[in-house]
């Protein structure tokens, strides 16, 4: 077995950390006691942060007649999940630009990770639960989209050249990525890639979501099993759309089991493609919009 965890451990030592101004948002954003100015306040702290805000909410999506040009009414105007997500995307995006990758492209890499985010918001509304989901669950579900294949950088930046042992073998063999990892390294992107998340101080169900995203079955936890059936079937239809991060290989879901949770699966033929082919353009269009909005 290679030398994976202490390769991680020195990796670790060296890798960015969650800025503090997103970390403290993060925390009041979560914290329905706090006020919108208090959290303009903090999103002040930060230019940039605050130059997407400001722009989003001036944006053709959220505009109002007047343009704004005070933070605490872009804060107003946007919600507060809106701005945990956008600044959760604006970091993701800096933390992106630091590591050096030389097995994934990181445009691909990118899109899916959006388009994943997107589909699961959306997907989340057809999934058969006794508990509808509230917004701030439609947030967290977003922000393990955005996350849940976060490990795959991280092990790019360990070790490429075991990432490209796993990638060569996984096209070579027809197997899932995921499958090549667990005989090669005896770990997997989604366990890393959680543990990172931990490690950025990210809250407890996006890591676990991220962790379970290929198993959802295997979560203890009845809530973090419904998020991970989530992102696992928003990865299907990512896929499916050819929105992909690694584009030879093959991807496998934990389907025939997830499928019927799913409201969708009551759908004949005919009515299956139009509810396809339409969240396949929502998809594509969030996908530029974000791009365009995010400068990304
Ligand atoms: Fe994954
Ligand atoms: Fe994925």
């Amino acid at each position: 077995m290679i030398e994976f965890y202490q390769i991680k451990l020195e990796c670790l030592d060296y890798l960015p950390s969650m800025p503090t101004v997103l970390n403290k948002l993060l925390e009041v954003l979560n914290d329905s006691s706090v006020s919108n100015k208090e959290i303009a306040k903090i999103v002040s702290l930060d230019s940039s942060i605050s130059a997407k805000i400001l722009s989003i909410a001036n944006s053709a999506i959220f505009g109002g007649i007047a343009p704004i040009r005070d933070i605490n009414l872009a804060v107003t105007r946007l919600g507060r999940l809106d701005v945990k997500s956008i600044a959760m995307t604006l970091f993701i995006s800096t933390m992106l630009k630091k590591f050096k990758l030389e097995n994934i492209d990181i445009e691909y890499f990118w899109k899916h990770n959006l388009a994943v985010s997107f589909l699961a918001r959306r997907l989340s509304q057809y999934l058969k639960t006794e508990k509808a989901f509230t917004e701030e669950d439609r947030a967290v579900i977003y922000l393990a989209g955005l996350f849940h294949d976060i490990g795959y950088v991280l092990f790019d930046q360990i070790n490429p050249d075991i990432m490209q042992l796993v990638k060569n073998k996984a096209i070579e063999q027809c197997e899932p990525f995921i499958e090549l990892e667990k005989i090669i390294i005896h770990t997997t992107h989604a366990h890393e890639g959680a543990e990172l998340l931990k490690f950025w101080n990210l809250p407890h169900e996006i890591v676990e979501t991220v962790r379970y995203h290929h198993e959802p079955y295997a979560a203890k936890d009845e809530s973090i099993k419904a998020l991970a059936k989530i992102i696992n079937m928003a990865d299907y239809f990512a896929h499916e759309f050819r929105i992909k991060t690694f584009q030879d290989i093959r991807y496998e879901v934990n389907f025939q089991s997830l499928w019927d949770e799913f409201e969708f699966a009551s759908y004949n033929e005919d009515e299956f493609i139009v509810f396809k082919n339409e969240l396949a353009s929502q998809t594509n269009l969030f996908i530029s919009f974000s791009e365009l909005a995010l400068n990304l």
